[in-house]
């Protein structure tokens, strides 16, 4: 089993981005976590940062041929992106939603996710661990 980890617009900069929303984690931290866990679940991993709307369209188009699932932070692109939700619809493969900070406690402009419908599920609210806590869930949701 193979899954893309994917990270969108600036949460290469986590550490020092607004700490206090996003934690003092830098984005290495969090893929090494992830890769631990994965190995943990017997599951592969290949983690994707991009700032670019485009860039990761296209990695996402990857997955119909080369992975099993997608967990996506997409950040910013959450509330905005019809590129990013028409290309997980487009690879008809499952997808969960991760957010560190809880969306519904921040801005109503963040209520709104464009990913959200086209997922199996989404986390939202619990730092590192709504990654781990994704990532199980979708392996737990392939394997089932
Ligand atoms: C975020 C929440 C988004 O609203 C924001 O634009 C981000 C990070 C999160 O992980 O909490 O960049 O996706």
């Amino acid at each position: 089993m193979k899954i893309l980890v994917v990270h969108g617009p600036n949460l290469n900069l986590l550490g020092e981005r607004e700490p206090e929303k996003y934690g003092k984690r830098t984005l290495e931290d969090i893929n090494a976590a992830i890769k631990k866990l994965a190995g943990e679940l017997g599951t592969e991993v290949e983690c994707f940062q991009s700032n670019c709307e485009g860039e990761l369209v296209t990695k996402i188009q990857e997955v119909k041929q080369d992975f099993d699932g997608i967990l996506i932070n997409p950040a910013a692109y959450t509330h905005t992106s019809v590129a990013i939700r028409d290309a997980i619809l487009a690879v008809t493969k499952p997808c969960v939603e991760v957010h560190l900070s809880n969306l519904y406690t921040r801005e109503e402009f963040r209520h709104h996710s464009y990913i959200a419908p086209v997922s199996v599920g989404q986390i939202s609210g619990f730092g590192l661990d709504s990654y781990l806590l994704g990532l199980k869930a979708l392996v737990n949701h392939l394997k089932s």
